[in-house]
């Protein structure tokens, strides 16, 4: 302590050396035992997590010397510098972010008032730059030490990620145990990443569950990364390890604008707009009940084949994610007929609704490609609320006001039909193959009811239902009667699909279109 209160005082070179040794100090987080733990975890620590994440020397660092201030505990005798985060802004494709990273090496990367300082701090200033916030956490939660004072410093964080919801993208990974209030924080941004086997997100651990449940549960199974990436839906995209993660934040940050003031950024294409695809033309069953794979024609349609998928385990009977088409960032919402014949049900309403609202809030328009025979029914879903769920998507299509391009390739039935970006809820260009199917609902079940007298008449009911049932395909299991009344503006030939969308979207580059003004809506929650 002496020697550096020595250099403080002495020549320029004496300071410089004072700086460079509370530098190097910093750098060191916790110290090299701890280092060398996440190391033989397999695990980067705080500063190679974003020497990953962003370009190659474009780290700038603020708050390094910042410490805590609490004595309790032996604590005066642990004042790491920089605390438990770095904090800083940098580059991503040239592009600027700002970002943190827990540091686990320090107290577990618990969050001290320190520590929420710095990370408002560098939200603050996203917010005055425009510039999305990407958060790598690795944190026991609540510095125990520091009682109260830990809670509140978490709420700080809390309004910040709130307020800035909707006016810059926060992208969140969680890279370790994350536990308590660690996980609030993340829950508020918009996109959650988790590393297999290495990152767990509960409010309470297994220990509490087990006391006050009698469950007998595993990190892994309560809240690891598969386990939230297909059951809870709180995961969006699971990766094998913390290059992959980091790797993957950034593609998801190329088809993101900086804020909601900007479009997302162009990226030049040699796939042509007007590529004509034969193979969309035979890719739907002749039989109406055989399944395909939405995602084979999604790689048919945009640039280069490339999609970057949202959500990729959870509610698989709708696909949602980011691509291009003519460079220009999309979001694509598909009913996927091969899980639960791409039916609507809570799960896929509500990922939909989320990704939906996303991409309307961040001017990235909205490719909609719909096969879908209906709400799923059930007492399963109705008390579980699908009314109000399914009312979420109805409600998140509705208020949106990018461009929205629907294309109704198979089975458009029901609520669903209005749901699924439809012509009435401001769908700006309403495209059916000619495969198409839209009515109210599917063929046996309308002829069911309709016919109901006349089959349980009739000599031989069976053939009488398939009779009627035939009937009422040939009159309604097609585009046209939709597309007299205008609510398909055109019957496309499937070859044909990429370059109407990618003209659509070009012609909606100018689009405006406005929402009445009011404090905010309420979203059936
Ligand atoms: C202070 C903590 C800490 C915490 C861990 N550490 N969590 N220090 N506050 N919350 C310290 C440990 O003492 C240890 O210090 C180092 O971090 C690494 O922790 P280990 O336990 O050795 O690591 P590991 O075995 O990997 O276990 C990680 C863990 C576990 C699962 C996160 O540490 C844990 O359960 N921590 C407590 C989690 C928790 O209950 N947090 C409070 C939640 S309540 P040394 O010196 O040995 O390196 C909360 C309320 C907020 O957050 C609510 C707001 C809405």
């Amino acid at each position: 302590m002496a020697k550096k209160a020595d250099a403080k005082k002495g020549s320029f070179e004496e300071k410089l050396a004072h700086l460079r040794q509370l530098q190097e100090e910093a750098l060191q987080g916790g110290g090299e035992a701890r280092i060398k733990k996440m190391h033989d975890q397999g695990k980067l620590i705080a500063r190679e997590r974003l020497e990953v994440l962003l370009d190659e020397g474009s780290f700038e660092e603020i708050d390094m010397l910042v410490r805590h201030h609490t004595h309790d505990f032996g604590l005066d005798k642990q004042r790491y510098l920089g605390d438990s985060v770095v904090t800083g802004t940098g580059k991503i494709n040239g592009r600027p972010v700002c970002v943190f990273s827990q540091d686990f090496t320090v107290f577990g990367g618990s969050l001290s008032a320190a520590h929420s300082a710095k990370v408002c701090k560098i939200m603050d200033m996203a917010m005055k730059l425009g510039v999305p916030v990407i958060g790598l956490n690795d944190s026991g939660g609540a510095r125990i030490q520091e009682g109260v004072v830990s809670l509140g410093a978490y709420a700080d964080i809390f309004l910040r990620n709130t307020l800035a919801s909707g006016v810059v993208p926060q992208i969140s990974a969680v890279m370790g145990p994350c536990a308590g209030g660690a996980v609030y924080s993340p829950a508020i941004t918009d996109f959650i990443f988790m590393v297999k086997d290495r990152s767990y997100m509960f409010v309470t651990g297994p220990n509490v569950v087990k006391t006050v449940t009698h469950e007998n549960v595993t990190f892994e199974d309560l809240g690891g990364a598969v386990t939230h990436a297909s059951k809870s839906g709180v995961s969006h995209v699971v990766s094998n390890n913390d290059v992959e993660c980091l790797v993957k934040i950034r593609e998801l940050y190329s088809y993101l604008p900086l804020n909601n003031a900007e479009d997302p950024p162009v990226m030049p294409t040699k796939d042509a707009a007007s590529r004509s695809e034969e193979a969309l033309n035979s890719i739907i069953p002749d039989n109406p009940s055989k399944p395909y794979d939405v995602k084979d024609v999604i790689k048919l349609l945009v640039d280069d084949g490339n999609f970057f998928e949202i959500h990729e385990h959870f509610a698989q009977n709708i696909v949602v994610g980011f691509a291009r088409m003519d460079g220009k960032s999309i979001g694509i919402v598909a009913n996927q007929p091969a899980v639960l014949a791409g039916v609507l049900d809570i799960d896929a309403s509500v990922k939909a609704a989320r990704f939906v609202r996303f991409c309307d809030a961040f001017n990235v328009p909205l490719v909609t490609l719909v096969d879908v025979p209906g709400f799923l029914p059930g007492t399963a879903q109705e008390w579980g609320g699908i009314i109000r769920h399914g009312a979420k998507l109805l409600y998140a299509y509705c208020e949106a006001t990018v461009p929205k391009i629907t294309v109704i390739l198979r089975k458009a039935y029901g609520g669903a039909y209005d749901v699924m970006s439809s012509k009435h809820i401001r769908g700006d260009f309403n495209f059916a193959w000619p495969t198409a199917e839209i009515a109210v609902m599917g063929p046996k079940g309308a002829a069911e009811v309709i016919f109901k007298r006349d089959i349980a008449a009739a000599d031989d009911p069976e053939a009488a239902l398939a009779e009627k049932e035939a009937e009422y395909r040939d009159k309604f299991a097609n585009p046209y009667l939709a597309a007299e009344h205008g609510y398909v503006d055109e019957v496309i030939e499937p070859k044909n699909t990429r370059a109407r969308i990618c003209s659509a979207l070009e012609l909606l580059k100018t689009k405006v279109d406005k929402n009445p003004p009011k404090k905010h809506g309420n979203l059936p929650l």
